[in-house]
């Protein structure tokens, strides 16, 4: 055959060699979660292994740039959130064009977040919260995942509504974060409801609101009251994860992966798991690659204003 040492003809994708979904944050949290749940429903589909390397750093674009750059053969994915589309407003020396570098595969999921504190916190529901927030001026720390992750997004646009400034701390992933909110390390985080609906089910960290406009209807967050509903009119941060390949991968193997993407989103296994953690799995077009990349192009143009009104960015 024609072909180099090591590769694989289009038709024989994946091969031996296993596909590797780049997760931008660190083991642990939300986005690795879905990237593990996902791997585990598209590799009954692919015939193949797949597997997750978290490359944390810079809000997700340390993984968004490697991805960019890396080989495009159908072995080296990018599984991201909204950062890909908030990123360009935020960073002036991004690496990537986000609409330029990659091949789309699909929308994931869609995940609404929550605002949570620290387990002794002293407020009790989200009026007692704002009232210590405002007796707390200049003291009060709000943990995220750096510039660019959803829970800075989802931080930012609280602290601006709500017109209070706090000190936020950057880790490499709200995984990490969590574990120093339970400890009491930091105050508060808006994080997505994949990584705190089991620490709210087990009492490890306070729950204040939802972000999104209407109240959710898992067991464990059904109580939650919205934002909107509790004061801040038109709260609404909803996130949603995608899948990408390096610009240039042969057109038969994103075929071969938007396939066993579809099939993913259909496994009951898969939707049992997000729904129980407040997700909502793609069922609409926007599962194809021009739709998602529409969908994105449409994300990128509503926040981009958002994020430069709010004035925050990084080179
Ligand atoms: C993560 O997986 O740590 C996140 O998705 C963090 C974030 O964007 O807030």
């Amino acid at each position: 055959a024609a072909f180099a040492m090591g590769s694989v003809a289009a038709q024989d994708f994946p091969g031996n060699t296993p596909v590797t979904f780049v997760v931008p944050f660190a083991a642990g949290g939300p986005t690795d979660k879905v990237a593990r749940d996902l791997a585990e429903a598209m590799r009954k589909h692919l015939g193949g292994n797949i597997i997750v390397d978290n490359r944390a750093g810079a809000g997700g674009t340390l993984g968004g740039t490697y991805v960019a750059q890396a080989k495009p053969d159908g072995h080296t994915l990018l599984l991201w959130h909204i950062g890909i589309a908030t990123s360009p407003a935020l960073y002036r020396n991004l690496k990537f064009k986000p609409l330029e570098d990659f091949e789309y595969l699909g929308l994931i999921n869609e995940v609404p977040m929550t605002l949570i504190g620290r387990p002794n916190l002293p407020p009790n529901n989200y009026a007692e919260l704002v009232k210590w927030i405002n007796d707390n001026k200049g003291k009060v720390n709000l943990a995220n995942a750096g510039l660019g992750a959803a829970s800075h997004l989802c931080g930012l646009l609280f602290m601006s509504q709500l017109k209070a400034d706090m000190t936020t701390v950057p880790y490499k992933g709200t995984g990490p974060a969590m574990t120093d909110l339970i400890g009491g390390q930091v105050d508060l985080m808006c994080d997505q409801t994949t990584n705190t609906t089991p620490q709210i089910a087990g009492g490890k960290v306070k729950a204040y609101a939802v972000t999104s406009p209407k109240r959710l209807n898992t067991p464990e967050l059904r109580n939650l009251p919205t934002l909107d509903e509790s004061g801040l009119k038109g709260f609404d941060v909803s996130i949603w994860h995608g899948l990408y390949a390096p610009k240039g991968t042969p057109k038969p193997v994103l075929d071969k992966l938007n396939a066993a993407l579809k099939e993913a989103l259909k496994d009951p296994e898969f939707i049992k798991r997000q729904e129980a953690l407040g997700a909502v799995v793609t069922t609409d077009n926007r599962v194809n690659p021009a739709e998602h990349k529409k969908w994105v192009e449409s994300e990128i143009n509503k926040w981009g204003p958002v994020i430069k009104a709010a004035g925050q960015y990084a080179d």
